[in-house]
């Protein structure tokens, strides 16, 4: 916690010397531009390739910012952080959210949900098969035998109504139907991004229904700390509060038990780089290709989940949230097929996400805790994902 607080005052002396107002962002902005040694991407993308309409909505990019010049760009066809950008250790803004520069490419079918917000249950329900009060449901398997992340048509690829209060915020809401995706009740679902003033990217979610059902929801923001565009991720130094796992199949499906993380690839109680163990003789990683596993994180309410740091940039992101679990992938399907808005391609583990969430399968496993919402209840959860300088790092 210490060390957490030395980092964020470290944080402050950066941007308070060099970024703080609007027109030093936009000289650091041009600079990192103009400067043709590097790809990585550091400017605002362009509004104009998200401007359309999709299923007869509108859509959009909307700008968030916070007075220390921190900027997150999003979309509302599904819901999606396009970019973040955040100073490093130099005070030079970069961004960390990978994705694309128009909104085409989210659409097209090389799209691996990249920065979209996850319904209405994200990970994965076994079969596709769930029942509630007796009633079995059955959803499209979009994952092998599984369904994954909402199903066909998830809340990823959905146009939300948008609402931008102020300069930090932005509203989403979206009705999802009675029976969309085989999900029983009309769900509305509100979810409110904010650049706090303290340089952390909020995710504040809630939904109510009028019948009973199962919502998890969650960001599926692709990270690299050195910067879209910048290579692997596997030199990041990765720290989560997580004594627990829970073991999956081939299928990624949880096998039920919670083990414990020691003495295994999975122990990031201690900060290590991401690829430090990743070519282990291990099962788990085998069936993940990698990193792709839920952490039972350690404590209850809004508490510190994870902290990563970029290993040539200095920026820190700590990961706070309210959920039980955390998905770490680790861009292991990455495959290279589609450019991002640096102009890399989205090359096998050059970015990772860190989804925060109940346990994958939660409807049928009932000791793990419940998705399960009822008419009259309403589903609130949040997460923060907060931004710093690591000074000490490599
Ligand atoms: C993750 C999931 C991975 C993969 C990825 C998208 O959330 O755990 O297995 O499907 O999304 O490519």
């Amino acid at each position: 916690m210490y060390k957490f607080y030395l980092t964020v005052i470290a944080f402050y002396c950066v941007v308070s010397t060099s970024c703080n107002n609007t027109s030093d962002q936009a000289t650091a902005n041009k600079d990192s531009v103009d400067h043709t040694t590097t790809t990585i991407s550091n400017a605002v993308p362009d509004k104009k390739g998200f401007q359309t309409t999709i299923d007869g909505k509108k859509t959009d990019l909307f700008i968030l910012k916070n007075a220390n010049g921190i900027t997150a760009a999003i979309t509302n066809y599904g819901g999606r952080l396009v970019s973040l950008l955040v100073p490093d250790k130099d005070g030079k803004f970069t961004d960390v959210a990978v994705g694309f520069k128009n909104v085409d490419d989210y659409v097209g079918p090389n799209d691996a949900y990249f920065g979209a917000t996850i319904g209405r249950v994200g990970n994965r329900i076994a079969k596709g098969m769930f029942t509630l009060d007796g009633k079995k449901y059955s959803l499209f398997k979009n994952n092998g035998p599984n369904s994954l992340h909402g199903g066909k048509k998830g809340f990823q690829a959905v146009v939300w109504d948008a609402m931008q209060p102020n300069d930090s915020s932005l509203e989403l809401s979206y009705l999802s139907k009675d029976g969309e995706e085989g999900y029983p009740g009309n769900l509305n679902v509100k979810v409110v991004y904010t650049v706090t003033a303290d340089n952390g990217f909020k995710c504040y979610y809630e939904a109510t229904t009028d019948k009973k059902t199962i919502v998890n929801l969650t960001n599926h923001a692709y990270f690299n700390l050195n910067g879209d565009g910048s290579g692997t991720i596997n030199n990041h130094i990765l720290q989560i509060n997580a004594d627990r796992y829970t073991p999956v199949d081939s299928t990624l499906i949880p096998t039920g038990k919670i083990e414990p993380v020691a003495n295994t690839p999975f122990d990031f109680t201690k900060a290590t780089a991401i690829g430090a163990r990743i070519e282990d003789n291990n099962q788990q990683l085998k069936y993940g290709k990698g990193y792709d596993h839920n952490f039972v994180l350690n404590g209850t309410g809004l508490r510190h989940a994870a902290t990563v740091t970029g290993d040539q940039s200095g920026i820190q992101m700590d990961v706070y949230t309210e959920e039980p679990g955390l998905q770490f992938y680790g861009g292991n399907f990455m495959q290279g097929k589609s450019s991002f808005k640096s102009g890399k391609k989205d090359d096998h583990r050059t970015a990772f996400c860190l989804e925060t969430q109940h346990y994958p399968d939660a409807p049928n496993h009932p000791s793990f805790p419940s998705i399960v919402l009822s008419p009259g209840k309403t589903y609130r959860t949040s997460s923060v994902y907060k931004f710093s300088v690591n000074k000490s790092a490599p």
